[in-house]
């Protein structure tokens, strides 16, 4: 850009103008991911590392996905505490069947609306009115943290969120913690993320789930108990 005055209005150079268009053509296809049928793909929101984000794979989610309606039964009400991909499966495979909602800490994932509830584990009972007390048949989570703070914080919101049934994801040497706080315990099947995690990970239960066989195919939809 020219600083005289006398050469008319300023002008951007070649190269700030192809970057500039470069810049708002990669927002308006954004913008338009979030808006259209690609709304639920997981990794439309990047992982961010600051806010511990490590996204399952693709068919992770699908089976932590269908075990959660498995057990919340026709028409259930799922609730996915820190664990996005979940709930956007569930969304992506299920969007009249089951209700759910996703609690999280990114406000990025605001962009589901109703269904989105702005949760820190750090306050673990500060929830919104619209938010009953045990109103889920099961609970979905995956504490940001392998700390045994951040998991009993966190279990006292899974606490009251269910009206029973967990579905825990985090590291292996989470289990005595786990099972001390939440009375679950470790299944089989191992899941996996996008990218390769340092830390052994595992999921646990407190009811009776398919994931406590080590499977890697996935198993068709059956009815779960109520
Ligand atoms: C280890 S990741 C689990 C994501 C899961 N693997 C998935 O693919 O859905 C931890 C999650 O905790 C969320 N998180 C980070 N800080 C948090 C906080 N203070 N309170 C609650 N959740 C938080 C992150 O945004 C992230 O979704």
């Amino acid at each position: 850009m020219s600083d005289s005055e006398d050469e008319g209005p300023p002008q951007l150079s070649s190269y700030a103008l192809a970057a500039l268009q470069e810049f708002y053509a990669e927002q308006q296809h954004h913008h338009s991911d979030l808006c259209g049928d690609d709304k639920y793909n997981i990794g439309i929101i990047e992982e961010n590392w600051q806010l511990s984000q490590f996204w399952y794979s693709p068919e992770t989610a699908m089976r932590l996905a269908e075990d959660a309606v498995a057990a919340a039964g026709e028409g259930g009400r799922i609730a996915c505490v820190s664990a996005p991909s979940v709930y956007q499966k569930l969304r992506e495979r299920h969007r009249d069947d089951v209700s759910v909602c996703i609690f999280e800490y990114d406000r990025r994932f605001a962009i589901y609306g109703e269904d989105f509830v702005y949760y820190d584990y750090k306050n673990p009972v500060d929830l919104p009115e619209r938010i009953a007390t045990h109103s889920f048949d099961i609970v979905v989570a995956d504490p940001p943290y392998l700390s045994e703070e951040c998991l009993r914080k966190m279990s006292e919101t899974i606490k009251l969120l269910t009206r029973g049934k967990i579905l825990l994801c985090t590291g292996a040497v989470m289990e005595d913690a786990a099972a001390k706080l939440l009375g679950v315990k470790m299944c089989k099947f191992i899941p996996e993320h996008t990218r390769t995690l340092g830390n052994e990970f595992r999921c646990f239960v407190n009811y009776n789930s398919r994931l406590d066989c080590n499977l890697s195919v996935q198993l068709p939809v059956q009815e779960g108990p109520k």
